[in-house]
């Protein structure tokens, strides 16, 4: 783990000016894109794995989840759930499963691009009872809101998933624009700085961590 990250570097001085258009115009008019086949047999698998374990377990996701730590300390806290670790890269998803081998039986780790799963957890009516976004990728040119999670089509799919929704960033302005996002919707965020000293939960976290780097969480009942 290298204590050289650098901080986020933006040309933005404060929320996006266009914030509120765009997540109004995803919220009126719902992504209809084509399900990409590969998000639909990661669905597959979701479901047959949670008919398996039990259908009527809290289901709670660690999206984007990288090698997988939050995922393994997330089932752990929470035997009585089901916890599903969702990253797109199949090479960080395999170093978690020998990482941390075995893995508890409560969790799956799912290779999947989240919009696409997140899409079909939805149309299939199943609600989260935790959602967890660790330092997603933040994107932090003006002129790539539409790929931060908020400025995304996908938004009011996350949304609907529901939940107790965590997210934790090195770059505050990200999560200031997700509350304020949250806000068009009458929901209330609370965000706070993590405490300097406290045990990583990701490996993300760490190397900030290592670095110096204040780190931000935001927290939401959606
Ligand atoms: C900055 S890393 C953070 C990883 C982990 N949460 C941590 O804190 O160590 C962002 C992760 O999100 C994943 N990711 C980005 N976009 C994704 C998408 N659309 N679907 C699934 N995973 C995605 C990346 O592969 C990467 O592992």
């Amino acid at each position: 783990m290298f204590a050289n990250s650098r901080a986020v570097v933006t040309n933005q001085t404060g929320v996006h000016e266009d914030l509120e258009k765009v997540v109004r115009r995803h919220l009126e008019h719902p992504w209809q894109a084509p399900l990409a086949d590969h998000d639909r047999e990661a669905f597959a698998r979701f479901e047959g794995w949670r008919q398996q374990l039990g259908a009527d377990r809290p289901l709670m996701l660690d999206s984007g989840c990288g090698t997988g730590r939050s995922s393994v300390l997330l089932a752990q806290a929470n035997p009585q759930a089901l916890v599903v670790g969702v990253d797109q890269s199949v090479a960080r998803l395999e170093r978690a499963g020998r990482r941390f081998a075995p893995l508890p039986d409560n969790l799956l780790l799912l290779r999947a691009d989240c919009a696409g799963l997140w899409r079909l957890i939805v149309a299939a009516g199943w609600r989260l009872a935790r959602h967890q976004l660790l330092y997603p990728n933040p994107w932090p040119k003006s002129a790539h809101l539409k790929r931060r999670w908020h400025g995304h089509p996908v938004w009011p799919t996350v949304l609907a998933l529901g939940g107790e929704l965590e997210m934790r960033s090195n770059w505050p302005l990200y999560l200031e624009e997700v509350k304020a996002a949250l806000a068009i919707n009458g929901l209330t965020a609370t965000l706070e700085v993590l405490p300097d000293v406290c045990e990583p939960v990701t490996d993300f976290e760490e190397k900030y961590q290592a670095s110096g780097q204040r780190l931000w969480r935001l927290t939401a009942t959606l």
